[in-house]
């Protein structure tokens, strides 16, 4: 019998020079074509957050397809953070540098309660800039990052080592 790992890791598609050449593109469209894998990671996410959690956030877009499913077997909401302008006011605004040029990420400043436990979403935890940006935003609200969860984590771009200093709890399905 495979592991919930290993399950992820044979559906989970390398493609490689996708978008440019060199790059070596990790497709998890596939884990959405299976309801029962898909149902067991949610479930996995879950275990680890039962009752240590006020609220979910998740990180557009492909935060968004677990995420609200997560949040809502908790029983908990789910908020989105979505990229710069496509949220009405009133929202708060956090930019982050990428390889080239920088980014910008909003949420709703009055979904995340003062105080409230955080779970910040992802599928893919790469150099960790955009999680990091979304734990600022958590933090402006004066709430918590208590956990971070991923479906997998690209190892080689140290992501997890931004986000340790946040909070250690980092949940990742995966790695490659
Ligand atoms: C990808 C991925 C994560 C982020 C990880 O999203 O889904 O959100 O990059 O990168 P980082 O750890 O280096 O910040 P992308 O911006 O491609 O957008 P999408 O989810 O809308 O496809
Ligand atoms: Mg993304």
């Amino acid at each position: 019998m495979l592991t919930l790992q290993q399950k992820i890791d044979q559906a989970i598609v390398n493609v490689p020079d996708f978008p440019t050449a060199g790059i070596q593109y990790k497709d998890i469209t596939p884990l959405f074509l299976n309801p029962t894998l898909s149902q067991e990671i949610i479930d996995a996410f879950v275990a680890q957050a039962q009752g240590k959690v006020d609220v979910v956030c998740g990180i557009e877009s492909r935060g968004f397809l677990y995420g609200v499913q997560i949040a809502h077997q908790l029983n908990v909401p789910f908020v989105l953070i979505r990229k710069a302008g496509k949220l009405p006011p009133p929202t708060l605004a956090v930019s982050y540098d990428l390889e080239y040029g920088s980014a910008t990420i909003e949420l709703n400043k009055n979904y995340i309660p003062k105080g409230a436990r955080v779970m910040i979403h992802d599928d893919i935890l790469a150099t960790g800039g955009t999680a990091a940006a979304a734990a600022e935003l958590i933090t402006l609200c004066e709430a918590q990052v208590v956990q971070f969860s991923f479906i997998a984590t690209l190892g080689f771009l140290n992501g997890k080592e931004k986000l340790t200093p946040i909070t250690s709890n980092i949940i990742s399905l995966t790695t490659f």
